[in-house]
């Protein structure tokens, strides 16, 4: 059965992220930047989900170029392609296969309550798509199709974690121990970068250039960014997300980044304005993404290289999904096969 684990045998990590828009640092402390350290002591499978993005309106050309560039990210960012699977979901059919039958074990009052649809669906008025509305299902697929133990997920992600666990043990509840139940792994700090310019809102890669540094600009870009961060009037560092939400916040990037406790950072920065503070922190985030960037440009000047990645790991996640998938099937009553 599923859930038992063979003392050999890794847990399973899974995540996904969408090939829309340019990934920031926010995507690089919440996500990119746990994995490489994860793909030891677990089996780790990323996924680039073009399915889910399509939810939104795509540019083809764009669309497909992005996947590209997001497979050069993952493995720029420390992943082994070799140790971990780095696919695209819409190579694998499984994803779309068990995304219907989910569907027919998820209530449209689950839906109704996911916060980012009602965000989605302010957003982009003029397609209030039913994909949008079934897109935590197609998400619970994901996971499930791979037995899943652990899933890092910044907490914008948590509720659709939530609904996936809830409807695998509905569905494990009529039929048996055929999914395992997925754990969130959410980073302690980190998990919640904010925008730079509206410190209360998540720094998000579909808000305007200036509120978010993107993983690949350069350092001018990137002092320029944090130089403008908006920030107080007090003039005093001091870790305070709710009355200091832009302080903090520069805080809590330094942090993750590996510049030290928050109340170590606060202790040496007490005193200092709040220029200090930002040079300080453009300071960090140039350092720790140069080692990326110098990697992403050599590894996307070989796009043959990349696709025979994409194509290799395609083979392997089909045949790992059709394990769950055809299990599935026949629990759910589907013709045999012959
Ligand atoms: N919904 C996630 C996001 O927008 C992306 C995603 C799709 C995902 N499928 C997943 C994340 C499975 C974790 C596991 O960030």
């Amino acid at each position: 059965m599923s859930e038992i684990v063979k003392p050999e045998k890794k847990p399973i990590i899974f995540s996904g992220i969408q090939p829309s828009g340019t990934l920031t640092l926010g995507n690089y402390i919440g996500a990119l930047k746990n994995f490489s350290v994860l793909q030891d002591d677990y089996d780790c499978i990323y996924c680039i989900v073009d399915m889910h993005a399509i939810t939104v309106r795509q540019n083809p050309a764009d669309l497909r170029r992005r996947c590209m560039e997001l497979a050069a990210i993952y493995i720029a960012s420390g992943l082994d392609p070799k140790k971990s699977l780095i696919y695209c979901q819409s190579h694998v059919t499984g994803h779309a296969e068990l995304a219907w039958i989910l569907n027919c074990f998820t209530y449209m009052g689950e839906l109704n309550r996911m916060t980012q649809y009602k965000d989605k669906a302010a957003k982009h008025a003029d397609n209030i798509n039913a994909g949008l509305f079934t897109y935590p299902v197609l998400m619970a697929a994901d996971i499930l199709l791979f037995q899943t133990n652990m899933v890092p997920v910044g907490v914008d992600q948590k509720q659709h974690l939530e609904l996936c666990r809830d409807v695998a043990q509905r569905f494990n509840g009529v039929y048996g121990d055929v999914f395992t139940i997925p754990e969130p792994y959410i980073a302690k700090v980190g998990s919640k970068i904010m925008s730079l310019q509206e410190p209360t809102r998540k720094m998000s890669k579909s808000d305007p250039e200036d509120t978010f540094v993107a993983l690949l600009d350069d350092p001018d870009t990137i002092r320029r960014k944090i130089k403008r961060a908006v920030t107080d009037s007090d003039g005093e560092i001091r870790f305070d997300p709710e009355n200091k939400p832009g302080v903090s916040n520069l805080l809590s990037i330094m942090s993750a980044l590996g510049a030290g406790s928050i109340d170590s950072l606060v202790a040496e920065l007490a005193g200092q304005g709040y220029g200090t503070l930002k040079t300080r922190t453009a300071d960090c985030v140039i350092a720790a993404l140069e080692p990326l960037q110098t990697e992403y440009k050599k590894l996307i000047a070989d796009k043959g290289y990349l696709q025979g990645i994409l194509d290799e790991n395609a083979k392997t996640a089909n045949y790992l999904a059709n394990k769950t998938l055809r299990k599935v099937q026949k629990k759910v009553g589907f013709a045999t096969r012959g």
